[in-house]
C-alpha cells in the first residue's frame, strides 16, 4: 500500500506491506524506529521493529526497503498510526555518501542534484502540487467542452515575432551545405527551410478554434531569450486556450475563472503540502489562496496603469511612460500595492505588442490583456485576435514580417473569419504562485536556463 492511503484511511489492525526510502533510523535499547517515505505524501510512516529483527541490516538514510507488519495506534501525537514491523527486506542499498542526509539543504545545492531532489520534502511537495494543477487544467477545459489540441513542437513560424527561437537542424554545423554564394543552403536542410522549436501553440490553436470551436493547448514552449531571472525559463509549459466567437472581455472572464479553479483545486487536493509551504516558504500562503479563490480581478487599461505608475514617480528603477512596456517592478507595484490582488491590464500600445492582436478603433492600441498577480507579476498574456483581413495584412507589412510565411494565417481571415480570442498562462509561474517558491527553476523538474541543460 502507499503511505498516503494508509494515513488517510487509518487502517488500524490491518496487515500491510509498504515500499519506500528510509528517511531516518533511530535505535533505542529494544526497538528501532524507521521513518519511511514513499513519495505519495509529505508524511512518513513510522515503522517500529524489535531491534533484534534488523540486526546486521544496513538501513541508512536513502535505502530502499520493503516492510510488512500490523498497523497500530501510535503513541506519538503527530501520527495516527504506525507499523509494528514483522519483516523488512532491503530492495536497494544506499552508499554512505548519500547527499540527502537529515538536515536542511539549500535550494541551490538541491538544484545541482536534480536527480535526487524529488526525494527532499520541498520538491516532493512542489511536484505533487504541479501534478494537481496539471490534472486541474485538463479537467477545467474538458468540463467546459474545450478540445485538447497538441500543437507542433517543431515549427516554421515565429508566433511572437520576437526572433527568440531555437533552431532545429540536422546539418553538420561545422560544414553545412552552402549555395554558390556561400550562404547556408537551408533549402537542403531536413525540413527544406529553417525550422525552430515553437514559442507558442497559439497560431495552430486559432486554426482549430475557427473550425472545431473552443480549444486549448498544454505543452512545452521554448524561448531563446537570455533572461537570467527568477521568472524565466528557456523551456517552459504553457496553457493556451483559444475561444471562438469571443472578444477580449470573454477572454478575461475565462482567464479569471481558470485561475480561480486552479487555486481551488490546489486547496482541495493539496492541503498537506500547502501547509508545508505556508510554514516554510511563504507565511500566510493558504489565507492568501483562500481569499483569491473567490476574488474578482481588477481590470484597468494600460493608459490608466501608466497614470497610476507615474504618480508613484521616483520609486522605480525604470521610469514608466506611455509607450514603454511594463517592467517587472511596475507589474508588482500594481498588483501588490495599488490593487492588492490580480489585475488585468488591457489595451496596450500596438507598437509593443505582437502582429496578431486586434487593432482598437483609436488605431494606437490593441485589444491585448496581461494578467498580473502578486509576487509573480505577469502570469497571463492574451488578446482578441485581428480577424479583419486588410488590417492584419497591413500589420504584417508594417512590422516587416514576411507576408508569404503567414499565407495560411491570412487565409483564416478570407474564409469565414470570426472574432476570436485567447491567452497563454505560464504553467511554472502558476506553480510558483500557489507554492510560494521564489525561483522558477525550483518548480520544473529539470530547468533549462542560459548555460544550463543538465539532466
Ligand atoms: O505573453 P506571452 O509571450 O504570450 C504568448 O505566447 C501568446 N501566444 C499567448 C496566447 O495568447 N495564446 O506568454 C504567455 C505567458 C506569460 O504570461 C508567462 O506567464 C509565460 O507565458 N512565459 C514564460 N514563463 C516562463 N519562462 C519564460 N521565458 C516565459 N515567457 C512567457
Amino acid at each position: 500500500m502507499r503511505i498516503k492511503d494508509i494515513l488517510r484511511t487509518e487502517r488500524l489492525g490491518e496487515h500491510v506491506t509498504v515500499k519506500g526510502w528510509v528517511r531516518t533510523r533511530r535505535n533505542s535499547a529494544q526497538v528501532t524506529f524507521v521513518e519511511l517515505n514513499d513519495g505519495s505524501c509529505m508524511s512518513n510512516l513510522q515503522l517500529v521493529f524489535d531491534s533484534g529483527l534488523l540486526e546486521g541490516l544496513n538501513i541508512g538514510t536513502g535505502t530502499a526497503v520493503e516492510a510488512s507488519g500490523l498497523l497500530v495506534e501510535s503513541p506519538a501525537p503527530k501520527q495516527p498510526v504506525e507499523l509494528r514491523g514483522e519483516t523488512l527486506s532491503i530492495i536497494g542499498e544506499t552508499a554512505s555518501d548519500y547527499p540527502l542526509q537529515k538536515k536542511r539543504h539549500s535550494l541551490e545545492f538541491l538544484r545541482d542534484i536534480a536527480h535526487l531532489r524529488p526525494r527532499a520534502n520541498t520538491f516532493g511537495a512542489v511536484f505533487r502540487i504541479r501534478n494537481i494543477l496539471a490534472q486541474a487544467v485538463h479537467r477545467f477545459f474538458h468540463e467546459r467542452g474545450f478540445l485538447y489540441l497538441n500543437a507542433p513542437i517543431i515549427t516554421t513560424s515565429d508566433c511572437e515575432g520576437a526572433g527568440e527561437m531555437f533552431h532545429v537542424t540536422n546539418f553538420n554545423l561545422d560544414d553545412p551545405p552552402r549555395d554558390p554564394k556561400g550562404a547556408v543552403a537551408w533549402d537542403r536542410d531536413f525540413f527544406g527551410k529553417p525550422a525552430a522549436l515553437t514559442v507558442s501553440g497559439q497560431l495552430e490553436a486559432e486554426i482549430f478554434a475557427t473550425s472545431l470551436g473552443n480549444c486549448y493547448t498544454f505543452g512545452p514552449t521554448f524561448r531563446a531569450e537570455n533572461s537570467n531571472t527568477s521568472r524565466h525559463l528557456a523551456e517552459f509549459w504553457m496553457i493556451e486556450p483559444e475561444i471562438a466567437f469571443a472578444d477580449l472581455s470573454d477572454d478575461m472572464d475565462l482567464a479569471e475563472e481558470f485561475i480561480r479553479a486552479l487555486i481551488r483545486a490546489t486547496l482541495d487536493e493539496g492541503m498537506e503540502d500547502l501547509e508545508f509551504f505556508d510554514q516554510r516558504i511563504q507565511k500566510g500562503l493558504i489565507d492568501m489562496l483562500k481569499r483569491l479563490a473567490d476574488a474578482s480581478f481588477t481590470r484597468i487599461t494600460y493608459t490608466d496603469a501608466i497614470a497610476e505608475l507615474e504618480k508613484a514617480g521616483d520609486r522605480f528603477e525604470f521610469k514608466p511612460y506611455w509607450g514603454a512596456d511594463l517592467q517587472s517592478e511596475h507589474e508588482r507595484y500594481l498588483t501588490e500595492e495599488v490593487y492588492d490582488g490580480p489585475v488585468f491590464v488591457t489595451d496596450y500600445p500596438k507598437d509593443i505588442k505582437a502582429f496578431y492582436m486586434r487593432v482598437n478603433d483609436d488605431d494606437k492600441t490593441v485589444a491585448a490583456m496581461d494578467c498580473l498577480i502578486p509576487r509573480v507579476g505577469e502570469i497571463i498574456g492574451g488578446s482578441q485576435r485581428e480577424e479583419r483581413y486588410d488590417v492584419l495584412l497591413k500589420r504584417i507589412q508594417d512590422l516587416g514580417l514576411v507576408e508569404a510565411d503567414y499565407w495560411w494565417y491570412l487565409d483564416l481571415r478570407r474564409y469565414g473569419s470570426i472574432p476570436h480570442a485567447g491567452f497563454g498562462l505560464g504553467f511554472e509561474r502558476m506553480v510558483q504562485f500557489v507554492t510560494g517558491m521564489a525561483n522558477i527553476r525550483d518548480v520544473i523538474p529539470f530547468p533549462r536556463t542560459p548555460g544550463n541543460a543538465a539532466f
